[in-house]
């Protein structure tokens, strides 16, 4: 197995990535809000780019059972049901339902990797299941980064060296790591015993403590705390 990690959300050529599987990670917060609804017993969750794109797909739904959530500049959107903060889609509140869901940088990315074979999502909350999973695939990897607004992202960086090293750790096939998943590695190994610490020299991490959301970044840096790996297919997430 070949574990390669896309560092910039730029698009991977669709014909190599269709013989890879593929992870993907936001973890301040896009990610972490689907792992985590879906946990929570969410019936799906429909990644999509834009606000009105969000409104129009909504309207072909049932609205008993369908949500809107998302964010932009890191806020809820006026008319949505739901912000993009973890704490935010508790079962209580989205049990059953459907969620239509746009963000800045994470919905997007499910587009970009969209030829992948299998197309995981991935977060701190279930990044040992999804490395379980990899594992028993076996098959060529590649990690994709939502990044912050095109740019290098320290958190998701961080969080991919945490699921190749889970995956080092429990595979017992030999894995080849690129240079940018060795990359990753190194600097999840900085802070492995202090994963918070991270979001708080991360720009957007810094970003959202100013904008009042310290909890959330006490909740997106917990680890294991589901078994659930949701995956994305045919434009939805679900738990298949
Ligand atoms: C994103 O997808 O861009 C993020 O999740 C943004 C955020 O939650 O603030």
């Amino acid at each position: 197995m070949e574990i390669d990690t896309q560092l910039i959300p730029i698009p991977p050529d669709p014909k190599i990535l269709s013989k890879k599987n593929v992870v993907v990670i936001d973890v301040l917060r896009a990610t972490t809000v689907i792992v985590y609804a879906l946990s929570q017993g969410a019936m799906e969750i429909i990644p999509v780019a834009s606000v009105e794109e969000a409104k129009e797909r909504a309207k072909t739904f049932s609205q008993e059972v369908t949500l809107l959530g998302g964010e932009r500049n890191s806020q809820k959107i006026e008319g949505f049901d739901l912000g993009n903060s973890p704490t935010e889609y508790s079962e209580e509140r989205i049990k059953g339902k459907r969620i239509i869901l746009t963000t800045t940088n994470g919905t997007r990315a499910f587009y970009l990797v969209s030829a992948g074979n299998q197309i995981f999502i991935g977060s701190f909350l279930n990044i040992g299941a999804v490395a379980m999973r990899c594992v028993s695939l076996d098959r060529d990897l590649l990690i994709f980064l939502s990044g912050n607004k095109g740019s290098f992202s320290l958190e998701d960086t961080v969080c991919a060296g945490m699921l190749i090293d889970l995956i080092l750790k429990n595979g017992e096939k030999p894995v080849n790591l690129t240079d940018a998943s060795y990359d990753a590695l190194f600097l999840y190994q900085r802070f492995e015993e202090n994963l918070i610490g991270a979001f708080h020299f991360s720009s957007h991490g810094k970003e959202l403590f100013e904008l009042g959301g310290g909890g959330d970044l006490i909740f997106c840096a917990q680890t294991n705390i589901t078994e659930v790996v949701p995956l994305f297919k045919d434009g939805v997430i679900r738990i298949f």
